[in-house]
């Protein structure tokens, strides 16, 4: 079985995900084709990402199957471009109608871009944008308002008394386009505000890397005080407070991104500063309306456009928002968009019980 077979898992819309397509660990998963097949819709995710897998795909799914219950939604897990652009390449080949793409590297992905224009098929970005080959949608939140977010909420808890004291940064992953908007958006509410002692992109957006990213940016402290880390991901947050306890630096200012479960565990326990939480439902059902209507042959609605360099792209871009520990419980539980049940699982369920957190609450 060829490498992007063995990654390949069909799924029908809205029927239930297996763990082994989850997971990206090969054997390709293939659901019960439903009577009447519908559109194939590939969704080109890369299995590197928590976002992408625990959330990106089963909302997805479950969105077109309100718009679309015969479609059928192609899962295909990357580990770089190269992979990705030929899985692409060979969902087309599949037969199919749309092509929803998280970009693993959105400046190397013309190979897979010209291969959906040479058949006629769109091509929506999606979170991530692909630079400099003629796409037809991108569906995001806005990178600049998640950097600034994050940007405030250190300039807040370090308050007037950076005196003697930096920050340390640790930015996403230099090859998602992603990465360099949340940097642009931080500076632009820190910049002149507070020193910058050590900036640096991690790859991949590994919290391992993180780790050694961020023992390695207290060296450039050069004896300042350390005022607080921002960083564009909870992962990168996770990294860098292994560091941080590791060098006897507890209680440091630091922010994060995506409003993964353990992040919120952190911010209850206070560990973690605040995460910037992004509607990932509300994305998932954005770009199904959109790709339904684009199908149906309707205009789809957008909310302004993007220049990717090869063109202006019709763009759908949502708000993210802040979440420090009053708004675990207003926000991100009000919403649903996770559930007592795991926030409060094992070790954190002492935590809920001081933040006041319980089921029913
Ligand atoms: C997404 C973030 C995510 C990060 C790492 C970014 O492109 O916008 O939501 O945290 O990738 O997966």
């Amino acid at each position: 079985m060829s490498r992007t077979t063995a990654r390949t898992a069909t799924l029908l819309a809205g029927a239930t995900l297996l763990a082994g397509a989850l997971a990206g660990c090969g054997g390709g998963t293939t659901a019960t084709p439903a009577a009447a097949e519908g559109p194939r819709i590939a969704f080109l995710v890369p299995s590197t990402s928590l976002r992408s897998m625990a959330y990106d795909v089963p909302n997805f799914s479950v969105e077109l199957a309100h718009r679309c219950p015969t479609c059928v939604v192609d899962v295909r897990t990357a580990e770089d471009q190269a992979e990705q652009n030929a899985q692409g390449q060979e969902a087309i080949r599949d037969g199919a109608q749309a092509v929803v793409v998280v970009a693993l590297d959105g400046a190397q992905a013309g190979d897979l871009v010209s291969a959906a224009n040479s058949a006629d098929v769109p091509v929506v970005a999606y979170d991530r944008l692909i630079k400099g080959s003629a796409i037809d949608y991108y569906v995001s939140f806005d990178g600049g308002a998640v950097g600034e977010l994050g940007g405030r909420a250190i300039l807040d808890a370090v308050g007037g008394d950076t005196a003697g004291g930096a920050i340390v940064m640790l930015q996403g992953d230099p090859a998602d386009n992603n990465a360099g908007l949340f940097a642009a958006g931080a500076h632009s509410v820190l910049d002149g505000k507070v020193d910058v002692a050590s900036e640096r992109y991690v790859a991949g957006w590994s919290a391992d890397q993180a780790a050694v990213e961020m023992r390695s940016a207290l060296a450039d402290l050069g004896g300042r005080r350390l005022l607080g880390v921002y960083t564009a991901y909870d992962g990168l947050a996770a990294g860098a407070l292994q560091a941080l306890t590791e060098a006897g630096l507890p209680g440091v200012p630091i922010t994060g991104q995506d409003a993964e479960t353990a992040a919120l565990q952190r911010i209850l326990a206070g560990t973690q500063t605040m995460t910037v939480y992004k509607d990932l439902p509300g994305q998932a059902r954005a770009t199904a309306d959109l790709v339904a209507d684009v199908l149906d042959g309707q205009d789809p609605q957008t909310t302004g456009t993007t220049d990717n360099g090869a063109g202006s792209v019709p763009t759908v871009l949502l708000q993210p928002q802040a979440v420090g520990k009053a708004q675990v419980q207003s926000r991100v539980l009000a919403d649903g968009y996770t559930t007592v049940d795991a926030l409060c699982a094992g070790a954190a369920s002492r935590t809920c019980a001081d933040a006041g957190i319980s089921a029913g609450s």
